[in-house]
């Protein structure tokens, strides 16, 4: 079979995306956001971002068709996010992807949007081979995935037991009067700290490591920095907020590193893909290539306008569902917020 054309639809949280690709070949790439609707909250307001998707649906999908030329008659099939993300945001793309299917009588796709990060990588490194692993990190999640087959076999190997890895930088961010979303802006100042200066906890490595061997956990940091800052305000102190961002930046990205390396080493992969806005990390991309590079691992990062939430991200996935002839979803296909 030819490489399929696949329309793919995002709407899990803050970014409308809509992707057209043909195999792992990138055509459209539309996207539009809500964050500065969310920026005076400090987070995401799910009906702030269901609003706005419904606004912004129509707009996204002519600019996907104006991008590629297009038609939607011209696609083989229909992919969309249906989990997991928040509920009536997702609502408002799988909607509008069925209407699109039985409009023009186009297989539809349910896919779920962790997978639909990993699967991106292809459109910009090529088709996956054999066995990989995974780390997403985001503002809404933080995983270790063993990925046998991007379509059909991906088996969670470790995830965060309380915040995401985003959420702790915009968290801490918030701690050091950073604007939202902090992940930047840690990301920023800390190039002028020293990590050293303090020393933040290492969640889940000493005595829980056994049981919690690919799991992370970001709360007790987060509490760390801030004890730490009201201590210096009791105290009339001024801190160093590079050296605070800085060290806290340490303590994330070791932990991350260190545990997806030690996953992949079990795991006998020598491929490892990182996804999720927090893959812009400087910090995190350093630890990874460096500690990667002594294991014989390749890291592969996709461009940062495909780690984060985006449409390419979904048809990507659709194609490789299609390419294995599975079967469509039904036009009732649910939304499923929790999806594993
Ligand atoms: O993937 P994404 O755009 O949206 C989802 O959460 O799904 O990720 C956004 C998260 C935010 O928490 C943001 O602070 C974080 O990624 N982030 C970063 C950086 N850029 C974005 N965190 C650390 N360093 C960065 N350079
Ligand atoms: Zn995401």
């Amino acid at each position: 079979m030819s490489e399929p054309l696949v329309l793919g639809i995002e709407s899990s949280c803050d970014e409308t995306g809509v992707g057209i690709v043909r195999g792992t070949e990138l055509l459209a790439h539309a996207l539009s956001s809500s964050m500065e609707e969310h920026v005076r909250f400090g987070g995401i307001v799910p009906e702030v971002a269901s609003r706005a998707h419904l606004e912004a649906m129509v707009p996204t999908l002519e600019q996907a068709y104006a991008e590629s030329g297009v038609r939607i008659q011209d696609v083989d099939a229909i992919a969309v996010t249906s989990g997991p993300g928040l509920t009536g945001a997702l609502l408002v793309g799988v909607a509008a992807a069925k209407a699109l299917a039985l409009a023009h009588d186009k297989p539809l796709y349910g896919v779920n949007h962790l997978a639909a990060h990993v699967a991106v990588d292809q459109l910009e490194h090529g088709r996956f081979d054999g066995r990989m692993a995974a780390m997403l990190v985001s503002g809404g999640h933080t995983e270790i995935l063993l990925v046998d087959d991007i379509a059909t076999d991906i088996t969670l190997l470790g995830q965060t037991i309380d915040d995401a890895a985003g959420e702790a930088f915009d968290k801490v961010a918030r701690l050091l009067g950073l604007p939202y979303p902090g992940g930047p802006h840690i990301d920023r100042v800390a190039r002028d700290g020293d990590g050293t200066a303090y020393d933040f906890p290492r969640a889940l490595t000493g005595r829980d490591a056994e049981k919690y061997k690919y799991d992370f956990s970001f709360s007790g940091l987060k509490s760390a920095v801030a004890r730490l800052v009201q201590h210096e305000e009791r105290m009339g102190r001024t801190f160093n907020v590079a050296d605070v961002a800085a060290a806290f930046q340490d303590s994330v990205c070791d932990v991350l590193t260190k545990k997806t390396i030690a996953a992949c080493k079990d795991h006998d992969v020598d491929t490892l893909i990182i996804g999720g806005g927090v893959a812009a990390n400087a910090r995190l991309r350093h630890f990874a290539e460096e500690r990667a590079a002594k294991a014989g691992i390749t890291v592969r990062v996709p461009r940062l306008g495909l780690c984060t939430d985006n449409g390419a991200m979904v048809a990507a996935l659709g194609a490789e569902v299609v390419r294995r002839g599975l079967p469509p979803s039904s036009l009732d296909l649910p939304v499923d917020s929790s999806m594993p």
